[in-house]
């Protein structure tokens, strides 16, 4: 599958709050001072838009939408996002001016009746994008049955899973292969941030709806290679990869690159299949590798300089799962505070 690549550079306003210079102050002020950027604020902190589905929200010209994001973006009161050859747009939630962003769109009066048809409109953009996901799932419903069937159920996993992590805070997280975005949907919620990326962009617009709700405004979705992560070194608290390294011929690759990409004291977690020889899954269901050994993901640990941590074994006929966690050595990351 084609994948474009653009690199997200940890960005310095994404990642520091504080005090805006009159100027900056300013700049954002005037930005937001114009009754479509204002729409596209509103829009934006509802939901995460390419330029075409805000351009056929707002009813004006593609390039006019396209100057006032660029006048939002430049402002820091939107981000922008590469997906394939789309560009998605949501409201900046970190840096100087990103509480001014939630502002507006808090005093902007949604009943008025211009902004109420802009987001009676978005409603249908989401409804559409249902549909789309619901195909997806449609057209890999049998699939997903068939290894459903196959394995341990979801809610042992779940159980273990959460016995692995313990109760406390996750800080911010990366859910590796997110899929249907379930991790994201059962984790999220104990997360500073939430990140889930996919090679996958019809498994994105799925993952999409499991994070469309109010409270997960901290929760996103991105389209990228797990295997070469679009993040800078020690940028996560856990880093979960549920179901997802059995699709690969080098999962010892994502190891590594999660080793990069973990905050010292943050924490690897892994859940696939134990070694198995049901070799007909290769075929029929792309699988690369059939189940992982204990010994294998430990020495992916050791390579990739992390603390092998606690493990578990849940024991499903005829695919067995195995959960295993690890530690990148250093001081205590955000999880747990
Ligand atoms: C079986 S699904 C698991 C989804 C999810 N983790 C779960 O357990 O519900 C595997 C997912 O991994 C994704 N995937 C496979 N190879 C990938 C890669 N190299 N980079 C990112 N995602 C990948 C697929 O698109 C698919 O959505």
């Amino acid at each position: 599958m084609a994948l474009s690549w653009q690199y997200e550079a940890p960005d310095e306003a994404e990642t520091t709050a504080g005090k805006l210079s009159s100027a900056e102050l300013i700049e954002a002020l005037k930005a937001a001072g114009d009754p479509t950027r204002l729409r596209l604020l509103m829009l934006c902190r509802r939901c995460e838009l390419s330029v075409s589905e805000l351009t056929w929200i707002i009813g004006q010209s593609q390039p006019r939408v396209s100057r006032h994001l660029k006048v939002l973006c430049d402002a820091g009161l939107l981000n922008r996002y590469a997906e394939g050859t789309w560009v998605m747009y949501r409201l900046a939630l970190q840096g100087g001016v990103a509480p001014l962003g939630r502002l507006i769109d808090e005093l902007l009066d949604v009943e008025e009746g211009e902004t109420s048809e802009i987001l009676e409109r978005l409603e249908e953009v989401r409804n559409r994008r249902r549909a789309v996901a619901q195909s997806y799932f449609s057209r890999n419903a049998e699939h997903w049955s068939e290894m459903t069937r196959l394995q341990v159920s979801e809610r042992e996993v779940e159980t273990a899973l959460h016995a692995i992590l313990g109760w406390g805070r996750l800080g911010d997280m990366l859910d590796l292969g997110t899929g249907t975005g379930r991790l994201l949907a059962i984790l999220a919620g104990r997360a500073e941030t939430a990140i889930g990326v996919d090679i996958n962009s019809e498994m994105l617009g799925v993952a999409r709806q499991a994070i469309d709700r109010p409270d997960f405004e901290h929760v996103q979705v991105r389209q990228a290679d797990i295997r070469r992560l679009p993040y800078g070194k020690a940028s996560f608290d856990l880093i979960t990869a549920h179901q997802v390294l059995h699709y690969l011929d080098d999962p010892d690759v994502v190891v590594r690159e999660a080793a990069r990409v973990l905050r010292p004291g943050g924490r690897l977690v892994i859940a696939d299949l134990l070694p198995h020889d049901m070799e007909q899954l290769k075929t029929e269901q792309a699988h690369r590798r059939l189940g992982f050994s204990d010994e294998e993901i430990e020495s992916w640990f050791e390579t990739a300089g992390l603390e092998t941590g606690e493990s578990v074994k849940l024991s499903g006929r005829p695919l067995p799962v195995g959960i295993w966690s690890a530690v990148k050595p250093g001081n205590q990351g955000k999880q747990g505070q």
